[in-house]
């Protein structure tokens, strides 16, 4: 079955990257001329999905007005014969059918998606992190969805990552299964070194079936006292098995400010309109260091 809708939780409080994100959603931050959530509502258009339900809290304004015309600006670059921008503008307010939902208490991700449930119906549905930017030949989700045609069970996005930053995320139980697909029967939020299963974390991207659901109403707020995706997805992954897929494309973590200054660098070395003078820049500063 051809996956149709994608869910984009961006209801966090990005503490991580405070003060950028007090006022401004930190999936509205920038990369080089666009802000995060659009690299991620384009992602999932080109890989076929047509309706994107985007979970929001404070902010949601300003989401809704970048996805939405803006007439008076419209108007303006009409007139001033700024065809190739106005172009872009108009542009964005017609990627896809995009549909907003409040998530009314900060509870974790795995509320945020709950909270789709009525979106959802009865159909498998991506989950694309708000604050994962994933760029690649190939968009992520595409590799996922195809996955989840070829293997019929849910799919995780899944990349290697270091100490450091596995026990900030998930760890992976898994068997290679084919070039840079695994099957994955156990899977841990925020694990120690000791209780980790192996360094492949979630990153960002997952295809799962509406049964997630009934499975998030009854378990238990796990860590940091928040309802954790990862331990729902650990119960189909128990019962049931689920596929990792290692995407192809480089995946930038737009909550933490390392993550936004790497995506607003490796994106500017590959835009027309800066390529050039980033990289004399680069070169030049790092002469300098
Ligand atoms: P994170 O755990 O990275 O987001 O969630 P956070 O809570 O904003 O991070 P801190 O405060 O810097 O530690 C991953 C994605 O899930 C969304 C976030 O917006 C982010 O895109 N999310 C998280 C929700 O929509 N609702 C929540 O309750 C928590």
């Amino acid at each position: 079955m051809k996956i149709k809708k994608a869910i984009i939780p961006a209801a966090g409080l990005g503490t991580r990257v405070l003060p950028a994100s007090k006022a401004c959603p930190k999936e509205m931050l920038n990369i080089v001329d666009k802000p995060a959530i659009q690299y991620i509502v384009e992602e999932a258009v080109k890989a076929g999905i047509t309706d994107i339900l985007i979970i929001t809290n404070r902010g949601k304004g300003v989401i809704e007005d970048h996805f939405d015309h803006s007439v008076e600006l419209e108007e303006i670059l009409r007139s001033r014969g700024k065809t190739d921008v106005l172009k872009e503008v108009e542009s964005i307010a017609n990627l896809a059918n995009i549909y907003y939902l409040r998530q009314k208490e900060t509870k974790g991700l795995g509320d945020a998606v709950l909270r789709a449930k009525e979106f959802v119906g009865d159909e498998p549905f991506a989950v694309m992190y708000g604050d994962d930017v994933i760029i690649g030949e190939i968009p992520a989700i595409s590799e996922l969805c195809e996955a989840y045609e070829r293997y019929g069970k849910s799919v995780v996005g899944i990349k290697e990552v270091s100490d450091e930053y596995i026990v900030k995320y998930s760890s992976m139980k898994l068997e290679s299964l084919d070039d840079k697909v695994y099957s994955i029967t156990d899977m841990i939020e925020k694990p120690t070194l000791e209780t980790k299963f192996s360094n492949f974390s979630i990153l960002g991207r997952c295809v799962l079936t509406p049964e997630i659901f009934d499975i998030l109403s009854t378990i238990p707020t796990g860590a940091g006292g928040e309802l954790q995706l990862t331990d729902a997805m650990a119960i189909v992954a128990r019962t049931k098995g689920i596929t990792g897929v290692d995407f192809s494309g480089t995946r930038y973590d737009m909550g933490n400010k390392f993550g936004i200054l790497k995506a607003n660098i490796e994106v500017g070395l590959t835009h027309p309109e800066t390529a050039l003078e980033l990289k004399e820049y680069i070169k030049e500063l790092a002469a300098r260091l």
